[in-house]
């Protein structure tokens, strides 16, 4: 079994360019289905969910062929309608090829994706508003059979802010006939990112950063050139990882913008950080304070992704630090393994309350989720002794080659076989 093997104790230091973000590559790589031509997506990271994206536009007909950092989708070709339940078992967000299939072909079949790591993860909220827009959808046996001659404008009001959902309604929306008014969408930065790639291949959205987008359908799509913003919570994961071992870290290539929140937790806990275009510089002793309370929300808020890695960070800060996990149901499911190195953690419901303890010890976890994992990491880079971290098909959905960035930084990390010695 392959785990990464950890000795902690070792600051970091040097600088890390970030990668492009992973939940904005995907979103983007299926919009590459509506986009009839060649489409290119420059500063597309290299991941397992970014591959299981490539099988699926592969499976459906597109061709795909990388070149340095980027990757090229034709779509010029007919697209089939279908995908495999094997291709949409790979990734949960496969459920995003649902609206640009079916606005490109009038009919889409796949499996619907079912729950995952952190929660159920319904897809009610998608399905809703592809019927609003004139899809019938048919759910029978884990099978979605969707139908749609053309899709029709309306109004959708999505009651939560899903980022998910407000991405299929956009991108079936840009092939609809007149203009479509999402209101309660979701803000993230990967929607604005969405909105440039779909203007870019000649649609018309607006709105997207805003709680109300607009999208005039258009009788069709051509390929467009679309660099990927930086991944904000690679970066976070990165910031969380110098503050918990300590160091001084800079980071090129990322949008401090994006996670504001993340920078003011960590300045709270006592890290030194400045800001500049394109840069975050961060500078940390190790020895850090507890932070108010955590409180994952939507965009502009604390984002729920970065709720882990910040947990990390906070087990060995003087004083007692809450998290509150608002958005998906399971998602501390890396506070017993954090337990197992040392961590003082109590959890009740979404709450989980951490108390500072003055060491924490390398020990064999496994990651049970993506996020998780790098909080992990994290923790096992500021523990004393050796760390083995199992489950590492969840970091590499998310992480190209994380061990390598970080043994730059002086960390002490390697990735084995078990055998390897
Ligand atoms: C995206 C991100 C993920 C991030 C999350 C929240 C991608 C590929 N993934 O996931 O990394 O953690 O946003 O910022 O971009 N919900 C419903 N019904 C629906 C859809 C969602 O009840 O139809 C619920 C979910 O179960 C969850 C919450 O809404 O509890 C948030 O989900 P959503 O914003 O849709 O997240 P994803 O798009 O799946």
């Amino acid at each position: 079994m392959r785990s990464l093997h950890v000795t902690g104790g070792k600051p970091l230091f040097g600088a890390l360019r970030v990668q492009g973000a992973k939940n904005s590559a995907l979103p983007i790589l299926a919009a590459a289905v509506l986009a009839e031509g060649v489409s290119v997506i420059r500063n597309c990271p290299r991941l397992t969910d970014t591959e299981a994206a490539v099988r699926i536009l592969r499976e459906v007909g597109c061709r795909v062929w990388e070149d340095g950092d980027a990757l090229y989708v034709d779509s010029s070709g007919p697209v089939r309608p279908e995908i495999p339940s094997r291709l949409m078992r790979e990734m949960r967000s496969s459920v995003i090829f649902l609206g640009p299939i079916l606005a490109r072909c009038g009919e889409a079949r796949l499996s619907a994706p079912g729950g995952c790591e952190i929660g159920a993860r319904p897809i009610d909220l998608h399905l809703r508003a592809l019927r609003s827009l004139g899809a019938e959808i048919e759910e029978r046996g884990g099978n979605l059979n969707c139908r749609a001659k053309r899709l029709r404008a309306c109004r959708i009001d999505l009651p939560f802010p899903s980022v998910g959902a407000t991405e299929n309604t956009m991108l079936a929306a840009c092939l609809g006939e007149g203009e479509t008014v999402i209101t309660g969408a979701a803000r993230e930065p990967e929607i604005q990112d969405l909105q440039a790639f779909l203007n870019a291949a000649g649609g018309s959205v607006t709105g997207a950063g805003s709680s109300v987008i607009r999208v005039q359908g258009r009788e069709r799509l051509h390929g467009a050139v679309h660099r990927v913003i930086p991944d904000r919570i690679a970066a976070a994961t990165w910031l969380a990882a110098c503050a918990a071992a300590g160091g001084d870290l800079r980071l090129y290539d990322t949008e401090w913008r994006h996670y504001r929140p993340v920078l003011h937790k960590l300045r709270e806990m006592g890290c030194d950080l400045q800001t500049g275009e394109n840069l975050v510089r961060i500078r940390s002793t190790g020895k850090l304070k507890a932070a108010s309370p955590i409180v994952t929300r939507p965009y502009p808020g604390f984002p729920t992704d970065a709720q882990p890695p910040l947990m990390a960070a906070a087990l060995t800060a003087e004083g007692t630090t809450a998290f509150q996990e608002t958005i998906f149901e399971s998602r501390f499911r890396h506070v017993p393994e954090l337990r197992r190195m040392g961590a003082d953690i109590r959890t009740e419901g979404r709450t989980a309350l951490v108390w500072g303890v003055e060491k924490l010890y390398g020990a064999e976890v496994t990651a049970a989720d993506l996020r998780g994992g790098a909080a992990l990491v994290i923790a096992a880079l500021a523990a004393e002794g050796e760390s083995r971290i199992y489950g590492l098909q969840h970091l590499d959905r998310g992480y190209t080659a994380m061990e390598e960035s970080l043994a730059e930084l002086g960390a002490e990390i390697e990735r084995k076989e078990d055998g390897d010695g």
